[in-house]
């Protein structure tokens, strides 16, 4: 809750602040400012719509323009507050001009929250692909307040779920335990939702803390997405969702983790039951899985270690496997094809 933010203390005796706010949760932003008392103190508002589309080095180069205006300097902190669209820009914004600003994300998706905002990967896109321009930039301060979900979309819980979904089954323990018992409808902000988003980040948290740049435990966070990624270009992007398409990337890991690895199949059925429950696809309509695998073989990550899956030998417990073979995949992602 906002009253109880504790950082907003902290943020009150910074020096000049600029703020980069997605327009659906303005409101929130004009709370915590008066809470800090603004009035007295050098805030810029820049209320910016970034969609996908926009998340491009030109969006880059306008708030490049908008922070000169305003005399960004050193000293200046900036809050990027939003979806993991505006996160991700903002961010790298904040790692670029003067060769680095300090920076706060308050992440506002389930995405972002349990994601995007975490971590420390800022990015934009270019012709070539998503994510292409980027850096590594942490953020002082990830602040999560899971009422900010209270005015999001289903189509965005179900954007983000994927992610919940992916952490569970490589954590295991309580995380598995609270996502299996919790049986509140999607887009319903419970404290059965908080305690599993906050569960879900300090996971994200902890692993980049051990891995900052992906060399080990942080592959593990791609659980679900050689096949996701996949899916989502395949299908188009907009058709399947983020989540949607990770949700069915993890049913086709989990088969594989099956075939290769003996994992029992229980694993599979619960996933699926919780997809189900939070009405996301178990399957799809019919696909040509060898146009699919070769899209997983573009994949950047899959063009720099050949074909590489992380997969489950149990609950809480991933393996990165590499080079595994095209016809062991394709009869995995059997498992989502609808008959
Ligand atoms: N940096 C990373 O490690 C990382 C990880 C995963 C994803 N990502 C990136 O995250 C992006 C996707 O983020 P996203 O799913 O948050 O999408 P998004 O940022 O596009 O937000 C989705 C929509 O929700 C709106 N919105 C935001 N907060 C709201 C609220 N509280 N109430 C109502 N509407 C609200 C936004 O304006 C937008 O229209 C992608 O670009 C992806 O590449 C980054
Ligand atoms: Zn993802």
């Amino acid at each position: 809750m906002l009253e109880k933010w504790p950082w907003s203390t902290w943020l009150a005796n910074q020096g000049s602040v600029m703020v980069v706010v997605d327009p659906p949760v303005k409101p929130y932003v004009e709370r915590l400012l008066h809470r800090i008392g603004a009035e007295s103190k050098t805030v810029t508002v820049l209320e910016r719509s970034i969609s996908e589309r926009d998340k491009t080095l030109d969006t880059v180069a306008a708030l490049y323009r908008d922070f000169g205006e305003e005399r960004v300097t050193r000293d200046t902190l900036v809050l990027a507050v939003g979806g993991g669209v505006l996160t991700d820009l903002t961010g790298y914004v904040a790692a670029t001009y003067l060769r680095g600003l300090r920076w706060i994300a308050v992440p506002t998706t389930l995405l972002a929250q349990v994601d995007a905002a975490i971590g420390g990967k800022v990015a934009v896109n270019t012709e070539f692909g998503k994510n292409l321009v980027g850096a590594f930039h942490l953020p002082e301060i990830v602040a999560i307040d899971p009422v900010l979900l209270a005015s999001l979309p289903i189509k965005e819980w179900r954007a983000g779920f994927g992610e919940v979904i992916k952490s569970a089954v490589i954590a295991g323990g309580t995380l598995y335990d609270r996502v299996r018992h919790n049986l509140e409808p999607l887009g319903k902000m419970t404290s059965g939702w908080a305690s599993i988003i906050g569960e879900t980040a300090r996971l994200k948290a902890q692993i980049v803390q051990m891995d900052l740049y992906e060399q080990d435990q942080r592959m593990f966070l791609n659980f679900g997405h050689t096949a996701g990624h996949a899916l989502e270009n395949y299908f188009g992007y907009g058709t399947l969702s983020h989540g949607e398409a990770v949700g069915l990337g993890c049913l086709v890991a989990l088969r594989l983790s099956e075939i290769l690895l003996g994992l029992e199949r229980r694993v599979r059925e619960e996933v699926e039951s919780w997809l189900l429950r939070w009405g996301l696809p178990v399957n799809t309509t019919e696909f040509d899985s060898t146009a699919l695998i070769n899209i997983m073989r573009q994949d950047k990550k899959a063009r720099a270690f050949g074909l590489q899956w992380v997969l489950l030998k149990g609950i809480g417990s991933p393996v990165v496997v590499r080079n595994v073979d095209a016809a062991v995949v394709r009869e995995a992602l059997d498992v989502i094809v609808r008959r």
